[in-house]
């Protein structure tokens, strides 16, 4: 397994950045390319923050499970018997074959490789042909748990077992969320778009973070919203990105009906980004999944009023995917080429003190999470 920078690494990788958004560089190229800051990421990042997982629609019921990969651990999320929700590292305590794969109801976690056989909370129950074994004791064997947490109608998971709640650290975003979306527990899953990026995790969301770059690259989104009302706003660990919808016959897709006339769009340090396109109520969801140091995947789930999306949603859906995430990913790669090579280090960040969509200054901020991320690795 490749290793964390050096204390060398650590102590200069930050050089340039200011806390002063209107005087700083941006976060070093090495950090985006380089193996060990991939790991530095793993571990400092990933591995201790909220990890968008699903709508809390998917494990509503009793024994409805799901599955995914965080910072590359196997991870399971399970509602028990008694409607608790549970995460477990998805790893059998025998021999470390995963447990659950996928996702669905199940009334048991019963191992594919010998059969051991565990209770919803995570308790073994069962281990086939153990009888004569001394010294074991099934029920003192119980999965590793993760910290779980219900959050705005979506479910996150954390692999720090020392971290704050989310809620207690996210200040007001569960209130603007709800506040723009009162009904996000009631909405319903549509439709999954996913891309497999090549280029950093921190280039796709630095170049989610600002729309300073809309004006040359996404002529038809400048249509889509008012650029004069684009408003960019941070806070602790998130930001918040607030348009109002431009003209109603626009040359990405008509919102000449949009019951949802603003567009509001939320970032959660690190990885998850919420979108509330102009239309019918709707939240998208984009999970950014880092794979290595030059590969990202990208997952878009929209959640609708109904599980059928309708001809404007059909119309936004075909804009994102075949338009906005074309040029996105056409840049955010030529980025990592670009940052691949030794005529980039960093570069100014351009900040406008009136916080528009013209500014850089939520990329700053999240240049700034990174850094403490890395200086609490280093220490
Ligand atoms: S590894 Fe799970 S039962 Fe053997
Ligand atoms: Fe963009």
């Amino acid at each position: 397994m490749a290793e964390l920078p050096s204390q060398a690494q650590f102590a200069s990788i930050g050089q340039g950045y200011s806390t002063d958004e209107g005087n700083s560089l941006s976060l070093k190229a090495d950090a985006y390319t380089q193996a060990e800051w991939f790991v530095a990421d793993q571990q400092a990042i990933l591995a201790r923050t909220w990890q968008w997982v699903c709508h809390v629609e998917k494990v509503r019921e009793p024994g409805s499970f799901t599955t995914m990969d965080i910072a590359g651990h196997p991870i399971a999320v399970v509602r028990d018997r008694e409607s608790q929700l549970r995460a477990f590292y998805n790893v059998c305590k025998h021999r470390a074959h995963e447990l659950l794969s996928g996702e669905g109801n199940t009334t048991r976690i019963m191992c594919p490789y010998h059969a051991w056989v565990y209770k919803l909370d995570g308790q073994l129950v069962r281990a086939p042909e153990t009888e004569h074994l001394e010294n074991f004791v099934p029920k003192e064997i119980c999965l590793d748990q993760v910290q779980v947490e219900e959050f705005a109608g979506f479910v996150f998971v954390n692999l720090d077992p020392n971290a704050i709640s989310l809620r207690a650290q996210s200040g007001n975003l569960e209130t603007e969320i709800r506040h723009w979306a009162p009904d996000i527990e009631n909405l319903t899953f549509g439709k999954r778009l996913t891309y497999d990026i090549k280029s950093n995790w921190k280039n796709v969301v630095d170049n989610f973070l600002e729309c300073y770059h809309c004006p040359t690259a996404h002529k038809d989104f400048c249509d889509l919203v008012d650029m004069d009302t684009y408003k960019v706003t941070t806070y602790d660990i998130y930001s918040s990105h607030m348009a109002e919808a431009g003209k109603g016959a626009n040359s990405a897709y008509d919102v000449s009906n949009a019951t949802v006339r603003t567009h509001a769009v939320w970032w959660l340090w690190p990885t998850t980004c919420l979108m509330r396109y102009p239309g019918r109520s709707s939240m998208i969801v984009l999970n950014v999944i880092p794979i290595g140091p030059d590969r990202t995947l990208e997952t878009y789930d929209f959640f609708l009023e109904t599980p059928e999306p309708d001809a404007m949603e059909l119309d936004a859906m075909r804009y994102l995917d075949e338009v906005l995430q074309v040029e996105d990913i056409s840049l955010v790669e030529s980025v990592q080429r670009g940052m691949n090579t030794p005529a980039f280090t960093q570069g100014r960040i351009v900040n406008d003190p009136s916080g528009s969509g013209k500014s850089e200054h939520a990329v700053h901020h999240f240049h700034g999470l990174v850094l403490d991320a890395y200086r609490a690795a280093a220490e």
